[in-house]
């Protein structure tokens, strides 16, 4: 036991990515390459949480493809026409309608998808909008963005993008429970990355949730192309909902303002849900009312993001949307040595709003490891509080954070250092069943499994409800 622990110790820690000048960053990052290729830990089955000692990463991941043989600032080209679609993604654009994003080397492709309930058969047709953007010596193709709809619920729609070119296919999610969400934080795309996808693949789902750190392109933008080229098989078939981590924001003082290509590719429901900000917004999907925030831009009482928040809460009907559930990327409560403390400044601004609104469950990313807490409010256990879960272990080229203060705080009830993704499936108004599922295990293993009861139809609502009016009133 305690040699494979120690050499697992060895591996590369997962540091904080504090941007460094851009110039040194191609060095860094094959450094780290170069690191992540030696870490090597003994396989061992039964040992579950900090125990649970992990195989070594398996080699070749499409990061470090993509870097060999390319001048980090050149685009790849990824298509044999330059008119084909690539890099296709959807994500729900306010009730009954889906945004299909799409980017193409050809400047003069329409950003029009045809689309209908039978393969082939294009019934309707939806005009959009694209935009483009440059980035030091980098300028990226058309990026087209399309609403579509009306559709009908839990329907498979055949599309194609830009008039020509291949078929693709989507599921537009329930309107009723049962619904089912994947869930996974800082994916990046190593070949754990890709065991991830592979895992999610696997699991029948509605939608999935990402808590911000997608690419980890780090400045080299052609890496965010090579990022929706790996998710397009996922990301074109369901809607994925994504919010901003650090590795979106590639700012360069005096020179990039932040957020320029996520904004420019990730377009979110943003408008759809009355906010001013890609960086902010929320979605209902069946009986869900899902909230993304960001950690990356102002969330102070007087900020506009908090502001936009209280209007948002204001407007749930929990009989509509008995689930209330709110994602971010710097964790609240974690108990890893990695970033420790970063998120109790947004915490302590938006913690008791979100109290007295009875949110279910806040999921975060930004700690490369797994940790799910029981309810919790102002660091302390409570009935009425959420349960947190962590999730930054999709599977990016920083590696693990490996390390856990001692003892575990009494509010953490599983934590582990492991690659993996989460499946959320809420049975009812009142019942989800969350699991947790290693990466390197069959998909089908569940290792940390739990059910979850909504605050819907319990006393919190009702005990909270003068509290929650008075800071709603509040300027
Ligand atoms: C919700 O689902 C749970 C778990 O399957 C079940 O025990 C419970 O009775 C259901 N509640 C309702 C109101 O259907
Ligand atoms: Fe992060």
């Amino acid at each position: 036991m305690e040699q494979p622990r120690a050499a697992a110790r060895r591996r590369p820690p997962a540091a904080a990515a504090a941007p460094a000048p851009p110039r040194i960053l191609p060095l860094l990052f094959l450094l780290t390459l170069a690191l992540s290729s030696c870490g090597a830990a003994a396989a061992s089955g039964a040992p579950v949480g900090e125990d649970y000692v992990r195989p070594p990463a398996r080699n070749s991941g499409a990061q470090r493809k993509a870097l060999l043989g390319l001048f980090p600032w050149s685009k790849k080209k990824t298509s044999s026409s330059a008119s084909d679609p690539q890099q296709v993604h959807v994500s729900l654009s306010g009730e009954k309608h889906m945004r299909i994003t799409w980017v193409t080397d050809d400047n003069s492709v329409p950003s029009v998808v045809d689309y209908g309930t039978k393969a082939s058969t294009y019934t309707s047709s939806s005009h959009g909008e694209s935009t483009s953007y440059s980035y030091l010596m980098y300028t990226s193709g058309k990026i087209h963005h399309v609403v579509i709809g009306p559709l009908k619920d839990n329907t498979i729609y055949y599309y194609r993008c830009g008039g020509q070119g291949s078929e693709f296919q989507l599921k537009t999610p329930p309107s009723q429970f049962p619904l089912s969400l994947a869930v996974v934080g800082d994916l990046g795309q190593t070949s754990w990355t890709t065991s991830t996808l592979n895992h999610i693949k696997e699991c029948e789902y509605d939608m999935l949730l990402l808590p911000g750190d997608l690419s980890y392109a780090d400045f080299m933008q052609h890496l965010w192309d090579s990022f929706g080229t790996l998710v397009q098989p996922l990301a074109s078939t369901r809607p994925w909902m994504v919010t901003q981590g650090n590795h979106e924001k590639e700012s360069i003082p005096f020179f990039k303002s932040g957020f320029q290509s996520y904004n420019a590719r990730w377009k979110m429901p943003y408008e759809e849900s009355g906010s001013t900000s890609n960086l902010y917004y929320s979605f209902e999907v069946a009986g869900v009312h899902a909230i993304m925030l960001g950690s990356y831009t102002d969330y102070d009482e007087s900020s506009d993001q908090y502001a936009w928040l209280k209007a948002d809460l204001a407007n749930i009907d929990r009989k509509r949307t008995p689930w209330l559930i709110v994602l971010f990327h710097v964790p609240w409560y974690n108990s890893n040595f990695a970033h420790q403390g970063e998120g109790d400044s947004m915490m302590s601004a938006m913690e008791p709003l979100l109290y007295a609104a009875n949110v279910d469950i806040m999921i975060a990313g930004h700690v490369h490891a797994y940790e799910r807490s029981g309810r919790v409010y102002k660091g302390g256990l409570d009935p009425c509080g959420a349960v947190h879960i962590t999730i930054g272990d999709g599977g990016n080229r920083e590696g693990l954070a490996q390390r856990y203060h001692n003892p575990k705080p009494f509010w953490s009830v599983f934590r582990e250092a492991s690659f993996g993704h989460g499946e959320l499936k809420i049975v009812n108004s009142t019942h989800a069943h969350w699991t947790w599922h290693r990466n390197d295990d069959e998909e089908p293993v569940k290792t940390d499994d739990v059910w979850i009861n909504s605050l819907y139809g319990s006393q919190c609502i009702q005990d909270s409800s003068p509290e929650f009016r008075k800071i709603l009133m509040s300027p």
